[in-house]
Protein backbone atom coordinates (compact mmCIF):
# COMPACT_ATOMS: atom_id res chain seq x y z
CA UNK A 1 0.00 0.00 0.00
CA UNK A 2 1.28 3.34 -0.92
CA UNK A 3 0.64 6.36 0.98
CA UNK A 4 1.84 8.69 -2.33
CA UNK A 5 3.45 9.26 -5.40
CA UNK A 6 6.75 10.84 -6.71
CA UNK A 7 6.91 11.80 -10.30
CA UNK A 8 10.50 10.41 -11.46
CA UNK A 9 11.46 11.45 -15.05
CA UNK A 10 7.91 12.91 -15.56
CA UNK A 11 6.21 9.83 -14.83
CA UNK A 12 4.20 9.38 -11.17
CA UNK A 13 5.36 5.88 -9.57
CA UNK A 14 3.86 4.92 -6.06
CA UNK A 15 5.99 4.80 -3.70
CA UNK A 16 6.32 2.67 0.13
CA UNK A 17 6.40 4.67 3.26
CA UNK A 18 9.45 4.29 4.67
CA UNK A 19 11.38 4.03 1.15
CA UNK A 20 14.42 6.18 -0.27
CA UNK A 21 14.05 7.77 -3.21
CA UNK A 22 16.66 5.02 -4.57
CA UNK A 23 14.57 2.21 -3.53
CA UNK A 24 10.69 4.08 -4.91
CA UNK A 25 13.13 3.93 -8.39
CA UNK A 26 14.52 0.28 -8.10
CA UNK A 27 10.31 -0.60 -7.76
CA UNK A 28 9.94 1.46 -10.80
CA UNK A 29 12.13 -0.08 -13.17
CA UNK A 30 14.07 2.91 -12.79
CA UNK A 31 18.38 2.18 -12.70
CA UNK A 32 19.82 4.63 -10.99
CA UNK A 33 24.01 3.54 -10.07
CA UNK A 34 25.36 3.11 -6.54
CA UNK A 35 28.69 2.04 -5.49
CA UNK A 36 28.80 2.64 -1.66
CA UNK A 37 25.20 1.01 -1.39
CA UNK A 38 24.77 -1.87 0.02
CA UNK A 39 21.08 -3.11 0.60
CA UNK A 40 19.83 -3.84 4.22
CA UNK A 41 22.40 -2.12 5.23
CA UNK A 42 22.95 1.72 6.69
CA UNK A 43 23.12 4.23 3.62
CA UNK A 44 26.15 5.51 4.38
CA UNK A 45 25.98 8.21 1.45
CA UNK A 46 29.94 7.62 0.56
CA UNK A 47 30.35 7.78 -3.26
CA UNK A 48 27.89 10.41 -4.16
CA UNK A 49 27.40 8.18 -7.45
CA UNK A 50 23.34 7.53 -6.85
CA UNK A 51 22.85 11.70 -6.88
CA UNK A 52 19.69 12.82 -8.56
CA UNK A 53 17.75 16.14 -9.34
CA UNK A 54 15.24 16.85 -6.83
CA UNK A 55 12.82 19.76 -7.77
CA UNK A 56 13.56 22.76 -4.96
CA UNK A 57 16.41 21.38 -3.74
CA UNK A 58 19.64 22.89 -3.71
CA UNK A 59 22.00 20.73 -4.24
CA UNK A 60 22.17 17.16 -5.62
CA UNK A 61 20.70 14.46 -3.34
CA UNK A 62 21.94 11.10 -2.83
CA UNK A 63 19.32 9.22 -4.12
CA UNK A 64 20.10 5.99 -1.42
CA UNK A 65 19.89 8.13 1.80
CA UNK A 66 16.89 10.31 0.95
CA UNK A 67 14.15 9.32 2.12
CA UNK A 68 11.20 9.49 -0.84
CA UNK A 69 8.75 12.23 -0.44
CA UNK A 70 5.27 12.66 -1.58
CA UNK A 71 4.70 14.98 -5.09
CA UNK A 72 8.69 14.97 -5.50
CA UNK A 73 9.71 15.57 -8.92
CA UNK A 74 12.79 13.47 -9.42
CA UNK A 75 15.04 13.21 -12.24
CA UNK A 76 17.62 10.70 -12.54
CA UNK A 77 19.87 11.15 -15.44
CA UNK A 78 19.75 15.40 -16.33
CA UNK A 79 22.49 16.66 -17.97
CA UNK A 80 23.50 18.17 -14.17
CA UNK A 81 23.21 14.70 -12.60
CA UNK A 82 25.23 13.16 -15.40
CA UNK A 83 27.70 15.55 -15.23
CA UNK A 84 28.36 15.05 -11.58
CA UNK A 85 28.71 11.08 -12.31
CA UNK A 86 30.79 11.39 -14.29
CA UNK A 87 33.18 13.58 -12.42
CA UNK A 88 32.23 11.39 -9.30
CA UNK A 89 34.03 8.50 -11.80
CA UNK A 90 37.30 10.40 -12.67
CA UNK A 91 37.73 10.92 -9.29
CA UNK A 92 37.61 7.51 -8.16
CA UNK A 93 39.58 6.82 -11.20
CA UNK A 94 42.35 9.35 -10.88
CA UNK A 95 43.36 7.88 -7.30
CA UNK A 96 45.18 4.66 -6.86
CA UNK A 97 45.36 1.56 -9.86
CA UNK A 98 42.31 1.59 -11.96
CA UNK A 99 43.97 0.53 -15.06
CA UNK A 100 40.55 -1.17 -16.49
CA UNK A 101 39.42 1.34 -18.90
CA UNK A 102 40.97 1.21 -22.18
CA UNK A 103 41.36 2.93 -25.59
CA UNK A 104 39.18 -0.08 -27.55
CA UNK A 105 42.30 -1.90 -28.50
CA UNK A 106 41.06 -4.57 -26.22
CA UNK A 107 39.01 -6.69 -28.28
CA UNK A 108 39.33 -9.94 -26.02
CA UNK A 109 39.97 -8.92 -22.30
CA UNK A 110 39.61 -12.99 -21.81
CA UNK A 111 42.59 -13.68 -23.47
CA UNK A 112 44.67 -10.94 -22.26
CA UNK A 113 43.55 -11.79 -18.38
CA UNK A 114 44.69 -14.90 -18.97
CA UNK A 115 47.95 -14.00 -20.77
CA UNK A 116 48.89 -11.89 -17.88
CA UNK A 117 47.48 -14.29 -14.73
CA UNK A 118 50.45 -14.93 -12.81
CA UNK A 119 50.64 -18.22 -10.70
CA UNK A 120 49.15 -15.85 -6.91
CA UNK A 121 46.32 -15.06 -8.88
CA UNK A 122 47.80 -11.00 -8.43
CA UNK A 123 48.85 -9.07 -11.23
CA UNK A 124 49.31 -5.65 -10.89
CA UNK A 125 49.20 -5.23 -14.41
CA UNK A 126 45.10 -5.96 -15.08
CA UNK A 127 42.91 -6.03 -12.17
CA UNK A 128 41.59 -9.51 -11.21
CA UNK A 129 37.98 -8.00 -11.53
CA UNK A 130 38.51 -7.32 -15.09
CA UNK A 131 34.64 -7.59 -16.82
CA UNK A 132 33.21 -7.60 -13.39
CA UNK A 133 33.40 -4.27 -11.74
CA UNK A 134 30.84 -1.86 -10.76
CA UNK A 135 33.52 0.81 -11.37
CA UNK A 136 34.50 -0.08 -14.83
CA UNK A 137 30.61 -0.82 -15.71
CA UNK A 138 29.89 2.74 -14.63
CA UNK A 139 33.22 4.89 -16.22
CA UNK A 140 32.04 3.32 -19.58
CA UNK A 141 28.40 4.11 -19.01
CA UNK A 142 29.22 7.47 -18.27
CA UNK A 143 32.27 8.15 -20.94
CA UNK A 144 34.65 8.61 -17.55
CA UNK A 145 38.65 7.71 -18.86
CA UNK A 146 40.09 8.32 -16.03
CA UNK A 147 42.25 11.18 -17.65
CA UNK A 148 40.76 14.19 -16.67
CA UNK A 149 42.54 14.54 -12.78
CA UNK A 150 46.40 13.70 -12.32
CA UNK A 151 46.57 10.50 -11.13
CA UNK A 152 47.60 9.88 -7.06
CA UNK A 153 49.87 6.94 -6.92
CA UNK A 154 48.97 4.29 -4.61
CA UNK A 155 50.08 4.29 -0.99
CA UNK A 156 49.52 0.75 0.69
CA UNK A 157 51.22 -2.33 -1.23
CA UNK A 158 48.34 -5.44 -1.73
CA UNK A 159 48.28 -7.59 1.26
CA UNK A 160 48.97 -11.19 -0.39
CA UNK A 161 49.83 -12.74 3.52
CA UNK A 162 46.35 -15.59 4.40
CA UNK A 163 45.83 -18.19 2.17
CA UNK A 164 42.15 -16.78 1.07
CA UNK A 165 41.59 -13.13 0.19
CA UNK A 166 43.88 -11.10 -1.19
CA UNK A 167 43.59 -7.13 -0.53
CA UNK A 168 44.71 -4.57 -3.04
CA UNK A 169 44.28 -1.39 -1.56
CA UNK A 170 45.25 0.33 -4.73
CA UNK A 171 42.15 -0.55 -6.06
CA UNK A 172 39.79 0.77 -3.17
CA UNK A 173 37.28 3.15 -3.19
CA UNK A 174 37.04 3.51 0.42
CA UNK A 175 32.85 2.79 -0.32
CA UNK A 176 32.83 1.14 2.66
CA UNK A 177 30.57 -2.26 1.22
CA UNK A 178 32.99 -4.51 2.77
CA UNK A 179 33.34 -2.46 6.40
CA UNK A 180 29.24 -3.02 6.26
CA UNK A 181 29.10 -6.27 4.52
CA UNK A 182 31.33 -7.36 7.94
CA UNK A 183 30.25 -5.28 10.69
CA UNK A 184 26.38 -4.93 9.98
CA UNK A 185 25.76 -8.45 7.42
CA UNK A 186 28.00 -10.54 9.69
CA UNK A 187 28.73 -8.86 13.05
CA UNK A 188 32.48 -9.89 13.03
CA UNK A 189 33.48 -6.45 13.53
CA UNK A 190 36.89 -7.36 12.20
CA UNK A 191 37.79 -4.43 9.46
CA UNK A 192 37.06 -0.53 9.68
CA UNK A 193 37.84 2.76 8.02
CA UNK A 194 41.24 3.92 8.82
CA UNK A 195 43.60 6.68 9.03
CA UNK A 196 41.97 9.77 7.23
CA UNK A 197 42.06 12.12 3.87
CA UNK A 198 44.52 10.78 1.20
CA UNK A 199 46.13 8.37 3.90
CA UNK A 200 42.42 6.31 4.28
CA UNK A 201 42.79 2.64 4.15
CA UNK A 202 40.32 -0.08 5.48
CA UNK A 203 41.93 -1.34 8.38
CA UNK A 204 41.32 -4.36 10.52
CA UNK A 205 42.36 -4.36 14.42
CA UNK A 206 44.52 -1.62 14.35
CA UNK A 207 46.13 -1.98 10.95
CA UNK A 208 47.32 -5.83 11.22
CA UNK A 209 47.22 -8.32 8.35
CA UNK A 210 43.52 -10.38 8.32
CA UNK A 211 45.46 -13.17 9.41
CA UNK A 212 46.40 -11.53 12.97
CA UNK A 213 42.86 -9.72 12.78
CA UNK A 214 39.19 -11.34 14.02
CA UNK A 215 38.73 -12.01 10.31
CA UNK A 216 36.82 -15.45 9.76
CA UNK A 217 37.68 -15.54 6.25
CA UNK A 218 34.14 -15.76 5.88
CA UNK A 219 34.32 -14.08 2.25
CA UNK A 220 31.37 -11.52 3.07
CA UNK A 221 33.65 -8.53 2.34
CA UNK A 222 34.29 -9.92 -1.14
CA UNK A 223 30.71 -10.38 -1.94
CA UNK A 224 30.35 -6.84 -1.68
CA UNK A 225 33.45 -5.31 -3.10
CA UNK A 226 32.46 -3.60 -6.31
CA UNK A 227 35.93 -3.29 -7.65
CA UNK A 228 39.24 -5.60 -7.50
CA UNK A 229 40.36 -4.49 -3.89
CA UNK A 230 38.95 -7.91 -2.27
CA UNK A 231 39.38 -10.82 -4.40
CA UNK A 232 38.96 -14.89 -3.80
CA UNK A 233 43.22 -15.45 -3.51
CA UNK A 234 41.62 -19.41 -4.58
CA UNK A 235 40.36 -18.62 -7.66
CA UNK A 236 44.30 -17.71 -8.65
CA UNK A 237 42.75 -15.46 -10.90
CA UNK A 238 42.36 -17.90 -14.07
CA UNK A 239 38.66 -17.73 -13.99
CA UNK A 240 36.34 -14.61 -14.94
CA UNK A 241 32.81 -14.07 -15.17
CA UNK A 242 32.01 -15.51 -18.58
CA UNK A 243 33.96 -18.90 -17.35
CA UNK A 244 31.52 -19.26 -14.10
CA UNK A 245 28.04 -20.92 -13.82
CA UNK A 246 26.18 -19.71 -10.63
CA UNK A 247 24.86 -22.96 -8.76
CA UNK A 248 23.66 -23.37 -4.91
CA UNK A 249 25.90 -24.79 -2.86
CA UNK A 250 27.21 -25.43 0.47
CA UNK A 251 29.86 -22.25 1.37
CA UNK A 252 33.60 -23.94 1.84
CA UNK A 253 34.72 -21.09 3.89
CA UNK A 254 34.38 -21.10 7.47
CA UNK A 255 32.53 -24.45 7.79
CA UNK A 256 29.43 -23.28 9.54
CA UNK A 257 28.03 -25.07 6.36
CA UNK A 258 25.80 -21.95 5.05
CA UNK A 259 24.07 -22.28 1.95
CA UNK A 260 24.79 -19.50 -0.81
CA UNK A 261 24.46 -18.82 -4.86
CA UNK A 262 28.07 -18.80 -5.36
FE1 LIG B 1 24.34 6.52 -2.75
FE2 LIG B 1 26.92 5.80 -2.80
S1 LIG B 1 25.20 4.73 -3.54
S2 LIG B 1 26.05 7.67 -2.14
Amino acid sequence: MSDGTIVINGNSHPFKPGQTILEAAEDAGIPIPTLCHLKGATPTGACRLCVVEVAGARNLLASCSTPAEAGMEIQTESPTVVRSRKMTLELLLSSGNHDCIDDGSVKDPKALFDARAEADGHSEHLCPSWGDCKLQEYALEYGATGTAYPKTPPLYPPELKNPLIIRDFSRCILCGRCVQACNEVQVNEAISHGYRGAESKIVALGDLPLSESSCVFCGECIQACPTGALVEKKAKGIWRPWDVETIRTTCPYCGVGCQQTL
